[in-house]
C-alpha cells in the first residue's frame, strides 16, 4: 500500500478536530469527551510551534487519511505516538502502513524507542502495533481504564 507522509499544517486544523470528535477515536482515547472547535485550536496551533512534537499526517491517492504525532521525551530520545484512521479509511491496512511510515520517519529523526498507550478493549490498534514488532512493556490503569504501554527500539 503506497502511502504518502507530510508534516501537518495549520489548514489541517478542523479535519483533524473532525477525526478527533469521532466516536471510535473517544472511547479508545483516555478522555473521551467531546472537544469544542475553539479548544482544539488553540491546542493544535501549539502543538504544531512545540519543537518536542512531531504531528504527521497520512497521504493515500492524495487524501488525507490518519494522523500519527510524536510526543518527544528529548532526555532518552523516545517517544509517545498516537494514531488514528478516519473512519471510512480503516480495516484496509493503512493503520499498520502509517504506523511503520512513522517509525521510519522516527528512527530519521534520531529517535530510539517508540512508546503508546493502548487500551486494552483496542483489538484493531493492539494488532498494528503487534505487526509493526512494538511489544507490551507494562500493563497499566490510565484514567481508570486497563491498558497497555507497548515500546519498540528502533535501533536495529
Ligand atoms: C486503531 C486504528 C489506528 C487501526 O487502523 P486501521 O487502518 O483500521 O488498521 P489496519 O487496517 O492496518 O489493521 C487493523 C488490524 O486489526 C484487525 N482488527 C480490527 N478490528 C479488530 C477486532 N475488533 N478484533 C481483532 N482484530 C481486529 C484487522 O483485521 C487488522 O488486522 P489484519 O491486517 O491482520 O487483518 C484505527 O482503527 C483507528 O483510528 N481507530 C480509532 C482510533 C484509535 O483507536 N487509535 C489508536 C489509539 S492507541
Amino acid at each position: 500500500m503506497r502511502i504518502y507522509l507530510r508534516a501537518a499544517k495549520i489548514e489541517d486544523c478542523r479535519r483533524l478536530w473532525f477525526w478527533r470528535n469521532d466516536a471510535e477515536v473517544r472511547s479508545n482515547s483516555f478522555s473521551g469527551k467531546p472537544i469544542q472547535y475553539a479548544e482544539h485550536k488553540v491546542w493544535f496551533e501549539s502543538k504544531l510551534n512545540e519543537p518536542e512534537t512531531v504531528f504527521l499526517i497520512g497521504e493515500y491517492l492524495d487524501k488525507p487519511f490518519g494522523m500519527v504525532r510524536l510526543d518527544i521525551y528529548k532526555k532518552n530520545k523516545a517517544a509517545l505516538l498516537h494514531i488514528s484512521i478516519r473512519k471510512a479509511y480503516r480495516g484496509r491496512g493503512l493503520g499498520s502502513s502509517l504506523l511503520a511510515a512513522s517509525c521510519r520517519k522516527a528512527k530519521a529523526l534520531g529517535l530510539r524507542k517508540i512508546q503508546a498507550e493502548i487500551l486494552t478493549k483496542n483489538k484493531a490498534s493492539l494488532n498494528i502495533f503487534k505487526k509493526n514488532n512494538f511489544h507490551i512493556s507494562k500493563k497499566i490503569t490510565n484514567k481508570q481504564r486497563k491498558a497497555v504501554l507497548v515500546s519498540r527500539l528502533l535501533t536495529i
